[in-house]
């Protein structure tokens, strides 16, 4: 490699950064794309590809950004420059009314006051911190003094520009904006989030807001690029460079930069329009995609909100008006156990139906046996159940002073009620689980994760058709599948010549798969598509993990302890490689990994030196095995890149010497990182 780089190559990963930085906004932000999304990828893998042949023209505000920077040790704090603040409560309508009294009186005026009213979104609040357009730093709220830097996780948010856009607006760009906004996951993308996480066993996340927090305090930012997180922008912190008149000309403004406002916020509203705006949204609550709790109401002047000014804990010329949480109440007629992929047993309330906030609730999940002892929920109690935001409802007690006392007491099964096979408990665990392979429950989930969308992706092998099969005994193993003929699917109920047809087709498609996909359709505990992937990059190909001495993969970034000792027992199980024999003998044809916005290192030699500051040397080298890069300990002509730390010893020299390319840590992080 020379220190020159051609200018044409400079211009070409300008030009796509640009366009992949605008064709983002366009499809994410203005909801108006110009390109399809393959041609997005393609732009988008280009780059990457430029990127890590070219590492010295890496760049933070680059749109790699998006699938995740290096994981980190811990996350750093900044202080706010402004404090941001929280938001006063009003209940009813009569403190709406004494809020705007207020404001008169502050104010001195008997004239109506304008205000902005905006949905009060249910997330997490961060600051995004702009200078000369781009984003430096994205920090969480913390204490409202000092939040927490997380700005590598809000790069991945598809919503948060990267690079402040100009649209139909000539104005400079301020020298520095800090703006706030709402984190948020739709009630869509959180019930996929949690199917994942139960599918790989994991703990659910309670509500989308338990999720969003979750999945933006991730230290390894790829993992948050996999979440479905959305942003809203509401305001502002400290701005040079702007002038702005009112709320609603603040929104307008931050809207032709690029950022995503809420479009169900009204501008110039009295407090009679604003009551009459809460009702409203207050009906539009449920059909919204995300979680909203209520009502933010702002003086839309800014000289006003001057004048008014702040207490400690909130602003005077705001507040917040909460929804009533819709409860209801109902009875348990009884209490049903689920059997998961892994076995897991999940206890499910059967209610009464009941109508909350217009939407007949008859199941309730009560997580785990602790739950209902913590709660004391029993057999016939009445309960208080709320969708107070979340789609999934909830019990949120037990109204202990109507009991008849004929209510049960329950209690988990000690056989699973599927297969009567004795249930066993983890040390160290809370959930019991059935350890039969072949209990018909269990086999239904597993297969049911194996043809999903993001593993085998089996269009039309769902649920009901798979409870058909199994009970019926034409599937139960994955290798089943690849055998399904045309005339046992017929025969099944409401399955027509086309619709057999059409899933024939599906399973044939399906036999080509990636490795990591593969390793994902398994269901070995705790491997989720994350960790497939790195599977899979860093084996290849099924004959190496099979072969593999696991005591490296513990070093891995983002493999435990636990995770390792899961892989290798599924692997040195006999079964389980025989139940992998028998899917490719099927025909199942792995192809290698895709470069999908990954680079790889193949082949490229490296030579560390020196101290790195934010990783051990061990972690270094495990990064670049894992992207098919080699180490070697001397610089030689044959060596490709010379990793630079703190104090580098003589082999700077020679590699100057030889005309070796030598990179920073910096650097480093940016071609691995990805
Ligand atoms: S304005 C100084 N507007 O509610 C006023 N906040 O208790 C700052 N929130 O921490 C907040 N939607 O996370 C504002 N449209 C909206 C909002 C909103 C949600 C959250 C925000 C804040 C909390 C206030």
């Amino acid at each position: 490699m020379s220190d020159f780089i051609d200018p044409d190559i400079v211009k070409k990963i300008e030009n796509l950064r640009q366009e992949l930085h605008r064709h983002n906004n366009r499809y994410y932000v203005m909801d108006a794309p110009e390109i399809s999304d393959a041609e997005y990828d393609r732009m988008m893998r280009l780059l990457i590809e430029l990127e890590t042949q070219y590492p010295e023209l890496s760049s933070s505000d680059s749109p790699s950004m998006r699938i995740g920077a290096f994981p980190l040790k811990k996350f750093d704090t900044v202080k706010h420059t402004v404090k941001m603040l929280s938001l006063d409560n009003a209940f009813s309508d009569s403190e709406i009314l004494a809020f705007d009294r207020r404001v008169k009186k502050e104010l001195m005026t008997d004239r109506e006051i304008l205000y902005t009213a905006e949905p009060k979104m249910d997330g997490v609040a961060v600051e995004l911190v702009y200078e000369d357009g781009k984003l430096v730093i994205g920090s969480t709220r913390g204490d409202g003094e000092t939040g927490e830097v997380i700005t590598s996780n809000v790069k991945t948010i598809r919503t948060v520009p990267i690079l402040i856009q100009h649209h139909g607006n000539e104005e400079k760009t301020p020298a520095r904006l800090e703006v706030r906004g709402e984190v948020v996951i739709s009630r869509e993308g959180f019930k996929r989030l949690n199917d994942e996480m139960s599918n790989n066993g994991l703990q659910l996340f309670a509500n989308p807001r338990n999720a969003a927090a979750g999945s933006l305090r991730q230290l390894d930012p790829r993992i948050t690029a996999k979440r479905p997180l959305e942003i809203f922008i509401y305001g502002i912190g400290d701005v040079s460079g702007m002038n702005i008149d009112s709320h609603w000309d603040l929104l307008c403004r931050l809207k032709s930069f690029g950022f995503r406002i809420n479009p169900h916020i009204t501008q110039k509203i009295t407090i009679a329009g604003v009551i009459k705006y809460f009702r409203e949204l207050e009906e539009k609550r449920y059909g919204l995609p995300y979680d909203i709790d209520g009502m933010v109401i702002k003086v839309d002047s800014i000289e006003s909100q001057v004048q008014l000014g702040t207490t400690a804990r909130s602003p005077r010329w705001a507040i917040a008006c909460k929804f009533k949480a819709i409860q209801e109440t109902t009875r348990v007629l009884k209490i049903e156990v689920q059997v998961g992929r892994t076995g897991t047993l999940t206890p499910v309330a059967h209610l009464e139906t009941v109508n909350i906030g217009g939407v007949n609730v008859n199941r309730a999940t009560l997580h785990n046996v602790d739950e209902i002892r913590r709660k004391d929920i029993r057999i016939g109690d009445t309960v208080l159940v709320q969708r107070a935001g979340d789609v999934i409802p909830e019990i949120v007690k037990a109204i202990d002073t109507v009991r008849t006392g004929r209510e049960k007491i329950f209690t988990m099964p000690a056989f699973c009620p599927f297969c009567n096979t004795p249930v066993e408990q983890d040390e160290g665990e809370a959930a019991i689980r059935c350890i039969n392979d072949t209990c018909p429950a269990k086999v239904k989930a597993q297969i049911e994760h194996f043809a999903s969308k993001r593993a085998f992706n089996i269009d039309g092998l769902g649920e009901k058709l798979i409870n058909q099969l199994v009970d019926r005994g034409y599937l139960s193993s994955f290798a089943d599948i690849f055998c399904l003929d045309k005339e046992k699917i017929e025969s099944l109920e409401n399955m027509g010549v086309k619709s057999a047809e059409n899933l024939s087709e599906s399973i044939e498609k399906s036999k080509k798969i990636s490795f990591s996909r593969f390793l994902y359709a398994l269901g070995i505990r705790h491997v989720g598509e994350h960790i497939a992937e790195i599977l899979a990059s860093k084996y290849g190909c099924l004959e190496n993990l099979y072969d593999a001495k696991y005591d490296d993969l513990k070093d891995v970034n983002g493999i435990g302890p636990v995770l390792t000792q899961s892989i290798s027992e599924f692997f040195m199980n006999k079964e389980n490689r025989k139940r992998v024999d028998q899917i490719l003998r099927c025909g199942v044809n792995i192809y290698p990994e895709e470069a999908i916005l990954k680079p790889t290192l193949d082949g490229k030699v490296f030579v560390l030196t020196g101290t790195l500051e934010t990783m051990t040397r061990s972690e270094a080298v495990q990064k670049i095995r894992i992207l098919g890069g080699r180490i070697s300990e001397s610089v030689s002509k044959k060596t490709d890149l010379v990793v630079a730390g703190q104090s580098p010893g003589s082999k700077i020299e020679r590699a100057r010497a030889l005309g070796v390319h030598i990179i920073d840590e910096e650097g480093f992080k940016k071609i691995t990182g990805a």
